[in-house]
């Protein structure tokens, strides 16, 4: 997608609906599996946006940091209960831009995927690196990209939602050899058209494992889902812990 930036996906109008169109009822499992990880210690999400996370996780007592390159996700976050308090950096998240070690960092939703080459993907493994505690843990949920392949010239157009009102359609295509799949969500109202951009560079698991020995970390755990249900050749998702 010529000119794009990361910063189009998430600007006033994205945050404005993002809470609505994205939450994905893993909110619980996913904060259970975080919070056993800190161990007692501070946790750092990298693109914290909204909070959909981060906000639960210091409801069971975690201190959360975040990052996030959109001011206007961050508003969002700032407006609810206790968004206010949690420190966050406006930056981009392959730098790692803090202070200090961590007993968690974790990244969540295919977001890692947001870095757009293989240079910053492995960039950001090795600042995040360099802001774990010894023995802190490295937490990345992304998709499996086998769908992609089974794609008739690379390109699909999804109903994702058909309402009275409203239809959302997902447009997409797809470059194998970069590795990047170009999507707009498309809304179709009686107000007319609104895009919603995003592009990602997509990695499998094991050039992820790669990049994490490049930063110095190994993998340490890999599961399906955050209830921790085993991974294999069917996994759609997987949630890696990455450690020294
Ligand atoms: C899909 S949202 C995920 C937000 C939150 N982690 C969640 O699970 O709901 C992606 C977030 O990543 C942020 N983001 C994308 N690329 C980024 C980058 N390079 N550096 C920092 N934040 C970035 C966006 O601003 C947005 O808030």
């Amino acid at each position: 997608m010529d000119d794009y930036e990361p910063i189009l996906s998430f600007g006033e109008a994205a945050a404005e609906t993002y809470d609505t169109v994205s939450r994905r009822g893993d909110e619980e499992s996913a904060v259970r599996f975080l919070a056993d990880l800190t161990n007692g210690g501070r946790a750092l999400e990298l693109a914290i946006g909204t909070g959909r996370i981060a906000l639960p996780l210091t409801e069971r007592g975690v201190a959360v940091d975040g990052i996030d390159i959109s001011p206007a996700m961050v508003a969002r976050l700032r407006a609810k209960p206790g968004g206010e308090h949690i420190p966050v950096t406006i930056g981009d998240f392959a730098d790692v831009p803090v202070d200090g070690t961590y007993s968690l960092v974790f990244v969540v939703f295919n977001t890692f995927f947001n870095l757009l080459t293989q240079d910053d993907q492995v960039r950001c493994f090795e600042n995040v690196a360099a802001h774990l505690d010894a023995d802190g843990a490295f937490v990345v949920e992304a998709f499996v990209p086998t769908f992609l392949h089974r794609l008739r010239d690379d390109q699909y157009v999804d109903a994702e939602s058909v309402g009275i009102d409203e239809v959302r359609l997902d447009v997409a295509r797809h470059d194998p050899v970069a590795q990047q799949l170009d999507e707009t969500h498309v809304s179709l109202t009686a107000d007319g058209v609104r895009l919603f951009p995003v592009v990602c560079r997509y990695a499998w698991p094991s050039e992820l494992d790669l990049m994490a020995r490049l930063g110095g970390l190994e993998l340490k755990e890999r599961w399906s889902d955050w209830d921790r249900t085993p991974f294999g050749a069917a996994s759609k998702m997987h949630v890696s812990v990455y450690g020294r």
